[in-house]
């Protein structure tokens, strides 16, 4: 079996935050264990807000088009066995970089980027059906 694929999102704009330091000790830990670790700093990137054209829902890739830093992350997410998101909490909530990256999870019924519950049954994904805790 090969290792272990951990994402890491940081969604704080403090590179060395309370979040960021949770963030770097669960990669630690993951990469003790052997565990292959890629993190992404949101705030440096280029994310843009979904605009729900459901192209996602009716491609035949089933995928995101819009182009910007996302499409650095799916391909990672696609191959992951977990994803880790760090977020400050702003607002009683999520920061807006996390709420960006969130929002554009909403992608692929067939491919999707995280599991579904529903997946097997080839039906469609809510955000709660996916993530679960969210
Ligand atoms: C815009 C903004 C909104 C915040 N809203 C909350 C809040 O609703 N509840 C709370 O307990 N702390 C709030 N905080 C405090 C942050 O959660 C706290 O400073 C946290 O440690 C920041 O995380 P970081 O160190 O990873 O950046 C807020 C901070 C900012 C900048």
């Amino acid at each position: 079996m090969g290792a272990k694929k951990v994402v890491i999102v940081k969604g704080s704009p403090r590179m060395e935050g309370n979040s960021a330091i949770l963030a770097d000790r669960v990669a630690a830990g993951a990469e003790s264990v052997g565990a292959k670790v890629d993190v992404f700093y949101l705030h440096g990137m280029d994310i843009q807000p979904c605009d729900a054209c459901e192209a996602c829902h009716t491609n035949v890739e089933d995928e995101c088009i819009v182009e910007d830093d996302m499409q650095v992350i799916y391909p990672k997410l696609r191959e992951a066995d977990a994803l880790v998101i760090a977020s400050p909490v702003y607002w009683f909530t999520v920061s807006a970089q996390t709420k960006l990256f969130m929002d554009r999870l909403r992608t692929s019924r067939r491919q999707s980027v995280a599991t579904c519950a529903r997946r097997e049954e080839n039906r469609h994904c809510s955000h709660l059906w996916r993530y679960g805790s969210f």
